[in-house]
């Protein structure tokens, strides 16, 4: 989703500012623009589409401070004149990411005081607010900490203004931002990514801080208007981890380090002969005593790790286990209950619906929290008691891929962990899963090994408009995800259905131009699948199954069988997930699709 850059230092910053951008453009967007001082005048360039666009035109703009942006339209369609910077009356620029919720009633007032609106935005009410402080003689900081007060709503900004050229005001609530700092260089941006080549040196704001940045340091100052210190950290995020080395694609590089992205999260528990609630923090052991169900929150890919887990948890910590899509929790009317654990799961820790989930679920009087998360400073890790993190690493292609394996072991731990608090897990039994667990990063290696055949495979999908993904138990919610991953990239129409539920509407689809993938383990359901296939395979549909090995379902005509190992037992669903990635890929990479960048979508959805 959107993103924000800004530097002020000695030198001409569009290189900087740019190169930021660019570094961002996995988050989604759909147009860019800057801003820079030069010569006591704002200099603007916008363009629609990609940064390098942007960079073609920005090729004669120069100045020592700016700021930047990557915009995913929401109020306004993706247009040049809706593009950020938004500009007030020449004199007051702003970046913003969020939504400004009462930006009608502003808008309106601000019209009628004679501001001039160019765009359907809602962040352009937020610099001609700024502007009606300045312009009483308030300085740049205290303008715009007078007009955050009057918004309703999310944001993350950076401003700057014409006569200020050593100045840039920066603030959040609701939206990430953090300070890059060098040597008499400073930055602002939205995701520490995007100031790598500048500095690993980084300052994070919390909820509600402004802070003022300039060529000789920066003040910041929280919520009440009081100065606060934040921690200068320096972030561990490479440059090697955000580049796509031998890769065609990041999807593919991520697919490919779901091996090592697992070791990393199964790292300290495998190391280890038993398992201790403290993997999930100091207050896991007493949270954990007192409750007596688990409610998962979370949305998209991270909402299927979820329902996997809900069958994990009954099942083996034999715990009463509800998962909820966030957008939907947070606006019903739920009966809440104390002594749930409230988990919510989430790549970026950023996703405005989840962390609005949260919230309403600590109002209802939820007070077990539990972050699953890749991104440790994000606000969801900060919100929650307890935490622990998925080892991913960076996720740059917007489908989700290593976060989702990686989400599903983290859940998986948490599932034992219950089960052995609860008196569910014997010592012998604790051993085999510790076992096993250890032996999942080289499974996940073995499953890759198909990829050449499934790059084969994916040419019969070109030419499909739609795909039926089954699956049943415990894989049912992994058949969802395939279809997830399929519409996401390669645009065919996917769904997923229970393998059970064909017979109740599905198979009126089905014929010889509608493939039907399945998922299907050597576990206790696969005679009941493997009747469901032969009601497929009855009306002519082209079956693409997923087998594990002994499952004895031959290739025939209209039957492909791509191989899997052995049954991997519980941790089967995570083994089964990389071939549909892999087949999503695939059919996307026929199909000349954006692989990595989605048209619609974004990577972090901050917005509602
Ligand atoms: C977006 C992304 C998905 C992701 C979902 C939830 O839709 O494109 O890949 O699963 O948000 O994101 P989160 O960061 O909360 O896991």
């Amino acid at each position: 989703m959107c993103g924000i850059v800004g530097a002020v230092a000695q030198r001409n910053v569009v290189p900087v500012l740019l190169e930021g951008l660019s570094r961002l453009e996995y988050r989604g967007y759909d147009s860019a623009g800057l801003v820079v001082v030069r010569d006591g005048k704002l200099e603007r360039v916008r363009s629609i589409g990609r940064v390098a666009e942007l960079t073609e035109k920005s090729k004669n703009t120069r100045g020592l401070i700016g700021i930047a942006h990557t915009r995913w339209a929401t109020h306004g369609a993706p247009s040049e004149r809706n593009a950020h910077p938004h500009i007030s009356k020449n004199h007051i620029a702003v970046v913003h990411n969020g939504i400004i919720e009462n930006y009608e009633a502003l808008r309106t007032r601000l019209t009628a005081a004679g501001y001039e609106f160019t765009s359907d935005t809602d962040t352009e009410v937020i610099g001609h607010l700024i502007h009606s402080h300045y312009a009483r003689g308030n300085s740049l900081l205290s303008a715009t900490q007078a007009a955050l007060k009057e918004l309703v709503g999310a944001y993350a900004i950076g401003v700057i203004a014409a006569d200020n050229p050593d100045q840039i005001i920066c603030a959040r609530r609701g939206s990430p931002l953090l300070l890059g700092v060098s040597d008499s260089e400073y930055f602002i941006a939205s995701d520490v990514s995007a100031l790598l080549p500048v500095t690993r040196r980084v300052v994070y704001l919390e909820e509600g801080d402004v802070a003022e940045v300039g060529r000789g340091g920066y003040r910041i100052f929280d919520a009440t208007g009081k100065r606060a210190e934040r921690a200068v950290q320096t972030s561990e995020l490479s440059e090697e981890s955000v580049q796509l080395g031998e890769y065609k694609h990041y999807m593919q590089k991520e697919i490919h380090e779901q091996p090592q992205a697992l070791a990393d999260t199964l790292e300290s528990v495998c190391n280890s002969q038993t398992l201790v609630p403290g993997i999930f923090g100091a207050e896991a052991a007493a949270t954990f005593a007192c409750i007596d169900s688990v409610l998962i929150l979370a949305c998209g890919t991270s909402y299927h790790a979820g329902l996997v887990a809900r069958y994990w948890l009954e099942e083996i910590a034999g715990i009463r286990c509800n998962v909820e899509v966030a957008s939907e929790y947070r606006y019903r009317t739920s009966v809440p209950n104390p002594k749930s654990l409230v988990v919510v799961v989430s790549q970026s820790g950023e996703t405005a619906d989840t962390q609005a989930a949260l919230s309403h679920a600590k109002k209802l009087g939820h007070d077990h929290t539990l972050a699953i998360c890749n991104v440790p400073e994000s606000a969801l890790v900060r919100l929650c008691k307890l935490r622990m993190l998925t080892r991913a690493g960076p996720e740059i292609g917007v489908a989700s891929t290593k976060a989702f394996t990686t989400q599903l072991a983290a859940l998986f731990l948490l599932t034992l962990v219950l089960a052995k608090q609860r008196g569910r897990l014997t010592a012998q039994q604790e051993q085999q899963h510790l076992h096993e667990l250890r032996h999942l990063p080289g499974a996940t290696q073995k499953v890759l090994e198909l990829e050449p055949h499934i790059a084969r495979l994916a040419k019969q999908f070109a030419g499909k408009q739609h795909a039926l993904f089954l699956g049943r138990g415990l894989h049912y919610p992994i058949a969802l995800e395939g279809a997830l991953k399929l519409k996401e990239i390669s645009y065919i129409h996917a769904e997923a259905y229970p393998a059970g539920e064909l017979k109740h509407g599905p198979l009126a689809l089905v014929d010889k131009d509608m493939p039907v993938i399945s998922v299907a383990p050597n576990d206790a359901l696969l005679e009941k699948l493997k009747s469901n296939l032969q009601e497929v395979r009855a009306r002519g549909g082209e079956l693409y199954v997923f087998a594990d090995a002994n499952t004895h379902i031959r290739e025939a005509d209209g039957i492909h069988i791509m191989q899997m190992p052995e049954h991997a037992g519980y941790l089967s669903p995570i083994l089964h997930t990389i071939p549909l990635q892999l087949l999503a890929y695939y059919v996307a990479l026929q199909k000349g699709t954006d692989v990595d960048k989605p048209r619609n979508l974004a990577k972090s959805v901050t917005v509602e």
